[in-house]
């Protein structure tokens, strides 16, 4: 069952994820190298507990951190720990902050200091496929013809979608129906109808899109150690088109990590 959002709950949503928008800003800017991911992790959770709010991921079916910090060919669930950040690593971030009872959700690659120019183009598409699907967050459209436009604007670019991994409906829960896979025909699943809340989240690696589970049943990298991104957004479907709850007038993540405009 998809729980749709009135007007007022969609507005605490936003206040969700423009504070996970400020802690991707708080995590971006202290990515360099010799930093160690739990290093990135402990800033992320004082950041959310000091405006009042629970990181969701902590304790989530006992995943043990308050972010995801997942370098190089890891995917997602990276658990922060020893990893020490290297000049030309990616490293993808996922946030969850949950405030007032609902949960805001959202993930960014960073570059960590000069990265080649084929890492570059792999985040460059990860984050227009994520800019495409919202684009068909539309009352009216169906939920497949978000898939489709991920998984065109990935493979247009010669990359590949992972298919074990979805996105989903978020709200007072992270994980809400409906999923939603990065692939497929357009015009199928549910209709898209306003006050719908969905976290819509590619993973593409530059190689083959099979993945594997690491020994610590959490992280998840690609089998053939091809460089993975995932770039994440919370968004409201409204009557006026797709609303980006993950984002904050003060933060702008894709200058701070020197990706281009948007
Ligand atoms: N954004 C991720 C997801 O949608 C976060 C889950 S990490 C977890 O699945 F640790 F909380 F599971
Ligand atoms: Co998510």
């Amino acid at each position: 069952m998809i729980i749709r959002k009135s007007p007022s709950e969609i507005e605490r949503m936003a206040r969700s994820g423009a504070l996970v928008a400020r802690t991707l800003a708080v995590v971006g800017a202290a990515i360099r190298p010799g930093v160690t991911t739990a290093e990135l992790d402990a800033l992320a959770e004082e950041f959310i507990r000091s405006q009042g709010a629970e990181p969701t991921f902590k304790g989530y079916r006992g995943y043990p951190a308050s972010i995801c910090a997942s370098p190089n060919s890891m995917v997602v669930h990276g658990i922060p720990g020893g990893y020490t950040l290297a000049e030309g690593d990616v490293l993808s971030v996922d946030v969850g902050a949950t405030l007032n009872g609902f949960v805001g959700d959202g993930a960014f690659t960073f570059p960590v200091g000069e990265i080649d120019p084929a890492a570059r183009e792999l985040l460059e598409t990860c984050r227009a496929a994520l800019a495409a699907g919202v684009e068909r967050a539309r009352a009216g459209s169906r939920l497949s013809d978000i898939s489709h436009a991920v998984q065109q604007t990935t493979e247009a670019a010669g990359f590949s979608v992972i298919r074990t991994l979805v996105g989903h409906g978020v709200g007072r829960a992270m994980h809400e129906d409906p999923q939603i896979p990065n692939f497929g025909e357009s015009g199928r699943g549910p209709e898209l109808k306003a006050g719908m809340t969905l976290a819509i989240e590619p993973m593409i690696t530059a190689g083959s899109p099979d993945v594997f589970v690491h020994e610590d049943e959490w992280s998840i990298s690609s089998t053939d150690g091809s460089l993975a991104a995932h770039f994440e957004h919370s968004i409201a479907v409204t009557e006026g088109g797709p609303l980006v709850l993950t984002t904050a007038p003060d933060v702008d993540l894709a200058a701070l990590a020197g990706l281009s405009a948007s």
